[in-house]
């Protein structure tokens, strides 16, 4: 299902009505939100929504998306320190509650199991919320990634080396990422991709008219019984 709104506003207030009317329908959810400048709003917004309407956060369980390999979690830039700042702080997260890819581990594939054994332990991610690259990925799932797919090491895409300097204050040597797969993402209760702006347009039209296929991850969302794609007027101009 596609939803479009006139701004990108508009936008991130329904992305944060879905996260916080799943987290006051289930106190326990089991959340799994992506970094990024898109949720940046959305991410506010549910943190003014949570406490202007005592939403508790305490027994939320967040998984991390994605994160790069060879930076720091206290770096800003990484996905973790994004996410801490921007949500886990402000709404007092129970740090127990947060599994997230830790991209400093010397054993990454230890680190992949752990993530892919807590959500096997869960059972279901209730929300998984993403943004797009402009080469289709979501997560760290590129271009030719395996559908079939849990958590594993991605060799990143240059597109995304390069776009990703964006985040860091000095430049990074960014060449691998750690992420959950496409399997655990489609396996979840329910999946919104957000993207706005018109860089977002071409990769938004190839997501929703060209085959699904792994050219384009993003494009699986649309075999999602409930997966939502939300875009600004600018992003889903070229459908
Ligand atoms: C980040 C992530 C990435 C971003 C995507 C779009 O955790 O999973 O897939 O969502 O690269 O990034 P922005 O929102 O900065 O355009």
């Amino acid at each position: 299902m596609v939803s479009i709104f006139n701004t990108y506003e508009e936008l991130s207030d329904f992305a944060a009505r879905q996260i916080v009317s799943t987290v006051q329908q289930n106190p326990t959810a089991v959340l799994c939100l992506a970094a990024g400048d898109t949720p940046h709003l959305t991410y506010q917004k549910v943190v003014a929504l949570a406490n202007e309407n005592n939403i508790n956060f305490l027994d939320v369980i967040f998984i991390g998306l994605d994160e790069w390999i060879g930076i720091e979690p206290a770096t800003e830039g990484s996905c973790y320190h994004f996410l801490n700042e921007i949500i886990f702080t402000p709404l007092s997260i129970n740090k127990e509650h947060i599994f997230f890819f830790n991209g400093m581990a010397t054993d990454l594939v230890k680190e992949c199991k752990q993530i892919d054994a807590i959500i096997n332990a869960i059972g279901t991610i209730n929300l998984v919320l993403v943004g797009i690259g402009i080469n289709g990925h979501i997560g760290f799932n590129e271009p030719g990634t395996d559908p079939q797919s849990n958590a594993h090491v991605v060799t990143l895409d240059a597109v995304t080396t390069k776009i990703g300097q964006k985040y860091f204050k000095e430049e990074k040597s960014l060449t691998q990422g750690i992420s959950l797969g496409i399997a655990q993402i489609m396996a979840s209760d329910k999946v919104l991709l957000i993207a706005n702006g018109i860089k977002k347009a071409d990769i938004i039209r190839k997501t929703m008219k060209e085959n699904i296929s792994n050219a384009v991850p993003a494009s699986f969302l649309r075999n999602h019984p409930n997966g939502i794609i939300l875009l600004d007027k600018e992003a889903a101009s070229e459908l």
